[in-house]
Parts: C-alpha cells; sequence; structure tokens
C-alpha cells in the first residue's frame, strides 16, 4: 500500500528525530541534496552494507571484493563515455527562473496520463466488484486506450529525439503537450541544453601543472581498470564477479525527496564477466538473483517491480531497473544493466593495455562481456526505512511509532534495561551488557519508566528489549519482549546471547 506524501514527511521528521538522517551542514542552513547519516543511521547502512556485502562476495566463490580510489586518471572517464555522454537535457523556465530536466517534465506528465487510467480502472472496478476482468477492459475501454496510444506516441517520440541528440524535438514536444513550469505555471522556456553531471577539481598545487579531474559518477570504472589485476592475482576464472562499495557524485540537476536522489551518494556495485554471446541468460540470472535478495528482507514481493529501459545507456544492450514503491510511487531502487564488452574494450583501446582473457575450455582470447548489478545504499536506506515506519493504536488506546526493521538489519539489536534505578539492578544489567557487547550492537538504558524506554527502542527498531527485575537478583531470570508483538518471556540470563543471535541471524532471513 502506497504510504503517501504525509508520512513521508513523518519519515523525514522521524529520522532527524531519532538520529538516522541530518541535513549536511544544517548550522549552515544546510547544503542541498547533501545529508549525513547520525549515531542510529550510520548503523542501519552499515548493517545493509555489510548484508549486500556478505550476500555477494561471502556466499558466492566466484565474486570478489576491491575498494577502489575516488579519483581516477582523467582518461578512464572519456574511455567511458561520460565526458561526452554523461549529461542530462535541461531546461529552464524564464519566469520562474527554474531548472527541470525535461526529461523529467516528460516522463511526469506520461505519469499523470498513466494515473487517469488508473482511475478509469479503479472507477470500474467499483462497479463490477469481483466478477471485473481488469484485463480486457484495460484492451478494450475506449478512455483507456486513448490515453495509452498517447503516452505510446509520446515515448516514441522523446526516446528517438533522446537518441538523435535532437534536442529541439525534445522542446517542441514540451510545448506540444503544453507541459507548464510546476512554479509559475507558465509555458515559457528556454532551449533544451545537455548538462554534464560530473563535477571536478584540480589535482596538483601549481595551477599551470593542475590536471582536470573528475570526481567518479559511478563506483564501476573502478572495477573495469582493475579488471585484469584481480582476474590474474585471484587466479579467477570466467564467469566471475568484482563488487565494490563506494561514494559516487552526481551534480543532479533536480535533486529532491530526501535521500532518493542525492548530489554525494554511495553505490553497491558487482561487474559480472562473462563469455560473449552468453551474456542475456547471465543478466536473466542477476534480475531473478537481485529480487529475491530484496525479498530475502521480508519486504512484500507487491512493492518491487522491474521497468525495462525505453533509453539505453551508451554502454548498454539490455537494462531494467527494479523499482520499489517509495511512500511517493513506484521508482528505480537498483539497475541491472547488460553492459556488453563497451567499457573493457573502451579501456584497451585507450590505454593500449590489452585486457583480454585466455578461456582455457575454448582456447580462445577475448574481452569479456559484462552483467552489473548496481544499486544505490542510500535509495536502499529510504526503501528500507519508510517500509518499517508503522504508526500503531494498541489495545489501552495510545499510539507508538515503531520501525518495524528487519531484526539482522538493526542498528541496536538489544536493549539492557534494568527495571528500576536501585536495589543492585542496574548493577546486574551491567553484567549482562558487557557479557553480550561483544558479540552484537547492545544499548543500555536507565532513565525514564520502562514503558516510555520501550516506545525509544521501538522508533529506532530495537527487535529485542531485555529487563533485569527482582526476580532476576533470585533466579538469573530476565524478560525479553519482541519489539513488533510486544511479546515478552522469561528466560535465563545465560541464554540471550544464543537467543538474540539465532533470531538476528541471517540464516533466518
Ligand atoms: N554503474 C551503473 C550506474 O551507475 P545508475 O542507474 O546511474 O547506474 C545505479 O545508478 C543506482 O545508483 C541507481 O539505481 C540508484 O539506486 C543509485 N543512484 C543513482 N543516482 C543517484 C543519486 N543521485 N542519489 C542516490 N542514489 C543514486
Amino acid at each position: 500500500m502506497q504510504k503517501g506524501e504525509d508520512t513521508f514527511k513523518k519519515i523525514i521528521a522521524h529520522a532527524k528525530e531519532y538520529g538516522f538522517i541530518f541535513q549536511s551542514s544544517e548550522i549552515y542552513d544546510g547544503l542541498s541534496a547533501v545529508y549525513d547519516y547520525g549515531q542510529n543511521g550510520s548503523a542501519l547502512k552499515n548493517n545493509i552494507k555489510d548484508y549486500w556485502w556478505k550476500s555477494m562476495v561471502q556466499y558466492h566463490e566466484n565474486i570478489v571484493g576491491i575498494d577502489a580510489a575516488i579519483f581516477m586518471h582523467p582518461t578512464v572517464w572519456k574511455a567511458s563515455g561520460h565526458v561526452d555522454a554523461f549529461n542530462d537535457p535541461l531546461i529552464d523556465n524564464k519566469d520562474s527562473k527554474k531548472r527541470y530536466r525535461a526529461d523529467v517534465l516528460i516522463e511526469d506528465h506520461m505519469a499523470k496520463l498513466d494515473e487517469k487510467i488508473n482511475k478509469e480502472v479503479e472507477k470500474a472496478f467499483k462497479r463490477f466488484g469481483d466478477s471485473f476482468d481488469e484485463k480486457m477492459f484495460r484492451e478494450t475501454n475506449p478512455r483507456v486506450l486513448a490515453n495509452q496510444e498517447k503516452i505510446d506516441a509520446i515515448r516514441t517520440r522523446f526516446v528517438a529525439a533522446l537518441d538523435n541528440d535532437d534536442l529541439k524535438d525534445v522542446k517542441a514536444l514540451i510545448e506540444e503537450l503544453e507541459i507548464a513550469c510546476p512554479v509559475s505555471g507558465s509555458k515559457n522556456w528556454t532551449e533544451v541544453r545537455q548538462f554534464n553531471l560530473m563535477f571536478n577539481t584540480q589535482m596538483g598545487s601549481l595551477s599551470e601543472d593542475a590536471s582536470l579531474i573528475y570526481l567518479r559518477p559511478e563506483t564501476a570504472q573502478g572495477i573495469f581498470v582493475n579488471y585484469l589485476n584481480v582476474q590474474k592475482t585471484g587466479r579467477m576464472k570466467i564467469p566471475f564477479g568484482i563488487a565494490q562499495i563506494g561514494k559516487a557524485f552526481r551534480n543532479e540537476i533536480v535533486a529532491r525527496q530526501f535521500i532518493f536522489r542525492m548530489r554525494e551518494f554511495e553505490q553497491m556495485e558487482m561487474q559480472f564477466f562473462v563469455r560473449p554471446g552468453e551474456e542475456m541468460q547471465w543478466y536473466e540470472y542477476w534480475k531473478e538473483d537481485r529480487i529475491k535478495w530484496h525479498q530475502s528482507l521480508g519486504i512484500p514481493k507487491e512493492l518491487f517491480r522491474f521497468h525495462d529501459h525505453d533509453k539505453l545507456a551508451h554502454y548498454a544492450n539490455a537494462a531494467a531497473d527494479i523499482e520499489f514503491q517509495f511512500p511517493f510511487g513506484f521508482k528505480e531502487l537498483e539497475g541491472i544493466h547488460s553492459r556488453t564488452d563497451f567499457d573493457l574494450g573502451a579501456h584497451q583501446k585507450f590505454s593500449g593495455k590489452k585486457l583480454q582473457y585466455f578461456d582455457p575450455e575454448t582456447n580462445e582470447s577475448y574481452v569479456p562481456f559484462v552483467v552489473e548489478t548496481s544499486i544505490g545504499l542510500d535509495r536502499m536506506f529510504l526503501a528500507i526505512l519508510s517500509h518499517a515506519y508503522k504508526e500503531e493504536t494498541l489495545d489501552d488506546g495510545s499510539q507508538r511509532v515503531v520501525l518495524n526493521l528487519p531484526s539482522m538489519l538493526a542498528p541496536v539489536k538489544a536493549a539492557i534495561l534494568p527495571l528500576m534505578k536501585k536495589d543492585g539492578l542496574p548493577e546486574k544489567a551491567r553484567e549482562l551488557m558487557d557479557n553480550l557487547k561483544y558479540d552484537f550492537m547492545c544499548r543500555y538504558e536507565e532513565k525514564d519508566a520502562i514503558g516510555r524506554r520501550y516506545r525509544r527502542q521501538d522508533a529506532i527498531g530495537t527487535p529485542y528489549c531485555i529487563t533485569i527485575d527482582h526476580q532476576t537478583l533470585e533466579d538469573n531470570t530476565v524478560t525479553i519482549r519482541e519489539r513488533d508483538t510486544m511479546q515478552q518471556e522469561r528466560i535465563h540470563m545465560d541464554d540471550v546471547k544464543r537467543v538474540v543471535l539465532e533470531r538476528i541471524s541471517y540464516r533466518k532471513g
């Protein structure tokens, strides 16, 4: 179920209030589209990274991980095509002086037509009830068909215009569709221009010696330029993969929706090197594998969908996004791309170094083809956070906000809570804390009534609260409270470690 813009605002406020995400440089009024992760946010983010890394590198014998530098030789970006082709078409409204991505304006227009179709379908569903045949309705209803035809025509023309770099036609399309600026309401547009998204800086202390270098816009190139190093030193046999997690930077024109589109963000990418001709089968394999990974986190299937790219990037022969239903609608979370031999081939050409693989099975040398999986860590964070955020009314009529996070990803796994700040209970609780803290993240809290402490832990998604009470002093038992059901059971102190470890294990998912 889509949660909507109001809930999204509450999620953003909650993320700040509970130390997950802060605006960067907030005391200086912030820096647009740049965010800092707080004490709970950085823990959640590290746990997501760890889960992805283990799923890729530890659970696959033929995938290894690297950590390449952010700065790279400037020719890397010439070879990769980013200097010439990593552009967004932008357009300004002359009245509001606001800048937009031309493609986003057109896509939003198509989304509105799609919305009209969905409203027709909803209306018909209400009218016909269970006997409603949605497929037939979509294929025969004249209003649905007319809108679908409009969407298809716009898409065909828009893709052709972008493919041919025909920016005049992109502008003509915006005018013909009578798209107005959302701020000024006017249709007074500038020409469409291409805008390169890479940040650059100078390396070297003297300006005459300095060379222009870029902040990487994707981590993938660090993998490509190390392909041969890793293949040879790791004695890797095709098919094999190289994984990496790291920062990427893009000077996004339209940066919005909190951490969904940032100017500094993190990617988790894996390049899988395969025999030429086998890339489509691996492309399908990784599409399937990645959707299963998302579902292993307990997020319902219907919140994900595939979207095939209309316009392929300069390096791809097939590409699909895994979209997630964020509170503001279905949007790209991860990309799976068949990148052919474009990157290795280009680096071979520009560097003059052979980047080939000798295949002992076929006795041939070739430049491997690549299938890539690329997910934004911050977007994954947002997907998990927005799905986990729940407002509940309890049986006694009171309210609670709970983050229903997968336990294995929760920032704090167990809160250690002495019922009272006296009678030797804090000492006993400290004893347990000292025993558990080496195995998983714990937090000790003795301030406020126990109910308020439970609520604070619910709000950051702590799956287990361990309470030490007077009975503990007599028989060494404690209560363990489960976050989602709020059920409590009494177990022996010596069993707490085993019980929590079992329940937060990756094996349980
Ligand atoms: N190496 C391929 C590549 O970079 P991409 O589709 O441009 O492909 C991959 O980016 C993923 O990186 C996206 O699916 C998204 O999750 C994330 N991403 C891209 N731009 C982003 C931004 N400005 N802010 C946050 N995440 C972003």
